[in-house]
């Protein structure tokens, strides 16, 4: 093992610009801990917003980004009993990925599916654990239900259209471009619209014979959250994702009751960690989804871990289809 590894180091909180390549110390590993030679890290739209100091967890700087990984583990400390040094895993924490060298905590690790490659494996969870988690522990989704996923060509909304046509519903997309609205099809999407349409709420009606959809996954919020919930049908979840388009929407209250639709918050990190129940069926559908491979990230850009600015611009910049991950090849 080395005692010495490049990160990528978010310096200030002025965003992407501010990452430096910088050479760390490797410290001891303590009780429960494993260290992992990263392969690749894949990069979320909190990585980005950690950087411009705008997410609700909010580092000091300097601090490495990076929320998850996937690798082999080098090191684990003598109390670990569930992984060896050697195993390809996958890994999730709260920052830190972005590097050669990453240490989390036994129990954030999992086995890498031989179904898929370290790029996949470490752009896999966020999604997957936001979109399972969303559509049937949040939402319960049911085959034959429909419903709309906003922001569809980003990495939780692709997850959220290869889950719920898992699921075996009827899935309604947006893609702001013709080129994300190609990739929201090819990832199963049924029917892909432009969210900047002016007649969107109609169009989507249209789609569900006039009902409206059951379900909405939102991770945009702003305007199109509005336009969304006047095409939800009586009685339909809408589910609170995130706000990628940098504004949170407010509901009116009377929509709400003369609608009958629930506004449901999702967050698919925090919820397993208060309810032991919730985590224990959560892994182990994810467990199983990994392994059959579903929700299979589709990456559009990858970088070295030296363009780690690039790669979190792509995200700022609206560019990214799926998933950006920075690939690692490192030589001990
Ligand atoms: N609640 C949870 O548990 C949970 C878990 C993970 C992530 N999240 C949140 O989910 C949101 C999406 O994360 P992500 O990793 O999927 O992000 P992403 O890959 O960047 O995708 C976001 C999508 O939102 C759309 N969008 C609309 N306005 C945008 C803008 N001004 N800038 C960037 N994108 C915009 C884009 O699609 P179009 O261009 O087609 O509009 C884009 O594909 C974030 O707010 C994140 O914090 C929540």
């Amino acid at each position: 093992m080395k005692s010495t590894y490049l990160a990528a180091v978010c310096t200030d909180l002025t965003g992407p610009s501010s990452i430096r390549i910088l050479e760390k110390q490797a410290r001891p590993l303590s009780p429960g801990e494993v260290r992992i030679k990263v392969r690749a890290a894949g990069l979320n739209f909190p990585d980005l917003l950690m950087t411009q100091g705008k997410y609700q967890f909010r580092p000091d700087p300097p601090f490495v980004p990076g929320l998850e990984a996937a690798g082999e583990v080098i090191e684990v400390a003598s109390n670990v009993e569930s992984i060896k040094a050697g195993d390809r895993v996958m890994a999730g924490g709260k920052g830190g990925a972005l590097a050669e060298q990453w240490i989390v905590s036994e129990t954030s690790v999992s086995p890498l599916p031989p179904s898929l490659s370290f790029s996949e494996g470490a752009c896999w969870q966020t999604g997957a654990s936001t979109a399972w988690h969303a559509l049937v522990e949040r939402g319960h989704l049911q085959p034959g239900e429909s419903v709309l996923i906003l922001g569809a060509s980003g990495g939780v909304g692709m997850a959220a259209v290869k889950m719920a046509k898992h699921i075996g519903a009827i899935v309604i997309g947006t893609g702001s471009s013709k080129e994300k609205r190609n990739a929201i099809k090819e990832a199963g999407a049924d029917h892909v619209l432009d969210p900047a349409s002016s007649e969107l709420a109609a169009e989507i009606k249209a789609l569900t014979d006039g009902k409206g959809v059951d379900v909405v996954f939102d991770p945009v919020g702003g305007d199109l959250a509005l336009t969304a919930t006047r095409a939800i049908s009586w009685n339909g979840r809408y589910l609170i994702v995130g706000f990628a388009s940098g504004t949170i929407p407010s509901f009116p209250a009377n929509h709400v009751m003369i609608k009958t639709y629930s506004l449901i918050g999702v967050r698919a990190g925090e919820s397993p960690r208060r309810d032991p129940g919730q985590a224990t069926r959560q892994s182990n559908a994810l467990r199983d989804l990994a392994a059959l491979g579903v929700m299979r990230p589709h990456i559009s850009h990858s970088f070295p871990l030296a363009e780690s600015a690039n790669a979190l611009s792509v995200l700022e910049q609206r560019q990214a289809i799926g998933r950006v991950v920075v690939e690692l090849h490192t030589s001990s």
